[in-house]
């Protein structure tokens, strides 16, 4: 019997023969996943950047090493408690924002990816994910930090690390301290779980 495991192998290797969209022209390799695949808590961000592009992992380069600093001093190991992703899997030219024809030609992979990790809890890491996941065009400042109920799951939008780069401000109500916020939810919630099978 195939196991899921086995089933994200193959959908690693499908996606890195994928030329679905115009982004296969520009890229150096696909960009998966990393983390824990039996995690019970699933990131998913916009798209990969120089760095993601080079190493093949999403979250790698200055965003990702402030997402993982942020995680970690909300109590989420990056490694051990989160599966990381990606809405669309192949880096845009100069950073831009993904269009909607590759969101939606990114979004078979996407959804076997979600079904595959199975987790519980998912996080939408910016606007873009906001977009490419539940298909909202912006609103993400007043969406952020708030549970809806997805796909039998609980999913949450937060800030996009990028812009939290930007605006480096810690004092309370910055949006760093909101993120923060919002991730310390993200734990709590993520601690509440029943224990798995
Ligand atoms: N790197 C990624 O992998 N995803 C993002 O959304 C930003 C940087």
């Amino acid at each position: 019997m195939t196991s899921d495991l086995d089933s994200l192998q193959q959908l690693a290797s499908a996606c890195a023969a994928c030329r679905r969209c115009g982004l296969a022209e520009g890229r150096h390799q696909v960009v998966v996943g990393r983390g824990n695949p039996r995690a019970r808590l699933l990131l998913i961000g916009e798209a990969p950047g120089a760095q993601e592009d080079l190493e093949g992992l999403p979250f790698v380069g200055r965003s990702g090493q402030l997402l993982d600093r942020l995680l970690q001093s909300a109590g989420i190991d990056s490694n051990r408690d989160v599966y990381i992703c990606n809405v669309v899997k192949c880096r845009p030219p100069d950073n831009r924002k993904p269009s909607a024809a590759e969101l939606a030609a990114c979004r078979p992979w996407l959804e076997q990816q979600i079904a595959l990790v199975d987790a519980p809890l998912v996080v939408l890491v910016g606007a873009t994910a906001l977009q490419g996941v539940l298909g909202i065009k912006g609103g993400i400042t007043s969406l952020r930090g708030q549970w809806r109920p997805w796909q039998g799951r609980w999913l949450m939008p937060i800030l996009h690390p990028s812009y939290l780069l930007r605006n480096p401000s810690e004092r309370p109500g910055s949006p760093k301290a909101l993120t923060l916020d919002d991730l310390r939810q993200v734990r709590e919630r993520l601690a509440q779980l029943p224990a798995p099978l």
